[in-house]
């Protein structure tokens, strides 16, 4: 493909615009993503790189000419699915010897992974940490002209600046993700992410406010923050609650989400702000991990099961209507039958939203992969258990808002039914309707007529 490319350059006519583009084209590129949203987001931004030495995205791995996969390494089943499909485009080099392989993000900055990475995968050619993607397009260019085959760069600097001049190539329709920090301090005991992310890193407030203004100004309706912990945004003495009032100010009509907050950090100030700020979503993803104090004591997590309620019932205190998320785990290391009713019985009491449930899997070089582990079969019985309470209680939850009329943000056609669409309440409910795809992007009132588990049915208004 490139090599084709280039003998076009040679032959085609520079002074044309239309065949510069095409000349401009180095080749295909597909990324893999793995994880959270911030890795979704920092796809964006390896998309935006690569955009940039003139490769543009292939539909699937298989015509590509450079494939980056975008590691996460967060539980151990991202990881054996990683490590699967870096294996499955070996095959690929044969058709295609010139194919540009790298793996990048998390994964690639634990201890001694990027050493194994590079003795089990000889085929891959580039190796990058958390810290310096921004190397990616050189080490792509050297590559392909064969200035170097192969580079392993993985910085283990643990406060490296932030680089803010990356481009980004957004792919997330009506919803734009925004940084606001990087890096987490916390050191849950369970938690690898310290040690791939580095320190709390905070981006200036001026600097995200611009950014979202040019968003909007772009015609995005939907701005979410993303940091590990964005209650500890912190910069210069300007706090969270500073930064989403200064969002809120913002004119027009737009929503804000942010995650992910954490109950140590989280305050009656952002609830205040939510409450007063049409503009900023009574959507909190709040993760509890577990409902017993000695649990939350073992994972270093810094609150008890009665500040956490206590929270919970201010929330829903000043925003009944607050659609409250989670994360849960089960089975941390020395988790007994009595911590795990713990856990269910603060789940009954909250009746969260929605939550992402988790089975425990320790992670080399946390503190908890010291400590003693339970076996699989406990943990697989426990998840269950949680799994089915809180569909359980998604599903009544989402009898509440029948007759209610929402207000959604369409993001989408529904591919599974022709002629509707889906959107979400400000609470984070995921709604489909009947309509057509000229809604997205649009603020439609919709009365909800049905619902079934967590999802929910309407009309428009
Ligand atoms: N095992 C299982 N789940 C984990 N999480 C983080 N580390 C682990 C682990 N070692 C979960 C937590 C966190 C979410 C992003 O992933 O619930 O909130
Ligand atoms: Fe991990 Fe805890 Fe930091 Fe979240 S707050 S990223 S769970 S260490």
């Amino acid at each position: 493909m490139l090599q084709l490319l280039r003998y076009y350059e040679i032959l085609l006519d520079y002074s044309s615009l239309l065949f510069y583009n095409i000349l401009a084209m180095s080749g295909y590129y597909y990324i893999f993503t793995y994880g959270c949203q911030m890795n979704v987001h920092e796809s964006e931004k390896i998309a935006g790189l690569l955009r940039e030495i003139g490769y543009v995205q292939s539909s699937d791995c298989e015509t590509a000419d450079v494939i980056v996969f975008n590691t996460c390494c967060i539980r151990d089943t991202a990881e054996k699915k990683i490590l699967g499909n870096i294996g499955d485009v070996k095959h690929l080099k044969k058709n295609n010897p010139s194919l540009i392989v790298a793996v990048v993000g998390c994964m690639t900055q634990q201890k001694g992974i990027a050493e194994s990475l590079k003795n089990k995968f000889p085929f891959v050619n580039i190796i990058l940490g958390t810290h310096n993607i921004e190397e990616l397009p050189k080490l792509v260019s050297d590559i392909d002209n064969k200035i170097i085959k192969r580079q392993i760069s993985v910085s283990s600097e643990d406060n490296p600046e932030i680089c803010e001049t990356m481009p980004i190539y957004r792919t997330s329709g009506t919803n734009a993700w925004v940084n606001i920090m990087y890096g987490c301090n916390n050191f849950c005991t369970y938690c690898i992410v310290p040690y791939v992310r580095g320190r709390e890193r905070s981006r200036a407030p001026e600097t995200i406010l611009s950014e979202i203004k040019n968003l909007l100004a772009n015609g995005y309706k939907e701005i979410t923050l993303l940091g590990q912990n964005v209650d500890s945004y912190s910069y210069e003495g300007y706090d969270f609650a500073y930064l989403l009032e200064k969002i809120s100010e913002i004119g027009g009509k737009f929503r804000v989400r942010f995650m992910t907050s954490h109950p140590k950090d989280f305050n009656g100030k952002v609830i205040d702000i939510i409450k007063n700020s049409p503009n900023i979503c009574n959507n909190i993803h709040l993760p509890v991990q577990s409902g017993s104090n000695r649990i939350l004591g073992l994972m270093n997590r810094r609150y008890t099961r009665e500040r956490y309620l206590e929270i919970i019932d201010e929330i829903y205190d000043k925003i009944p209507s607050a659609g409250i998320t989670s994360d849960i785990m089960v089975g941390f290391p020395t988790e007994t039958d009595e911590d795990f009713q713990d856990t269910l019985s603060l789940t009954e009491r909250v009746r969260f939203s929605n939550a992402f449930t988790f089975v425990y899997s320790p992670r080399n070089g946390t503190v908890a992969a010291g400590m003693e582990q339970l076996p699989y079969s406990v943990k697989r019985e426990r998840i269950k258990t949680l799994v089915a309470l809180q569909n359980k209680i998604s599903a009544e939850k989402s009898l509440d808002y029948i007759d209610n009329i929402e207000e959604i943000l369409v993001e989408d056609v529904n591919p599974k039914k022709p002629g509707t669409v889906c959107g979400r309440t400000e609470s984070g409910r995921l709604v489909t309707f009947s309509g057509e795809k000229a809604l997205i992007g649009e603020f439609v009132n919709v009365k909800i007529t049905s619902a079934k588990s967590s999802a929910l049915w309407g009309v428009k208004e």
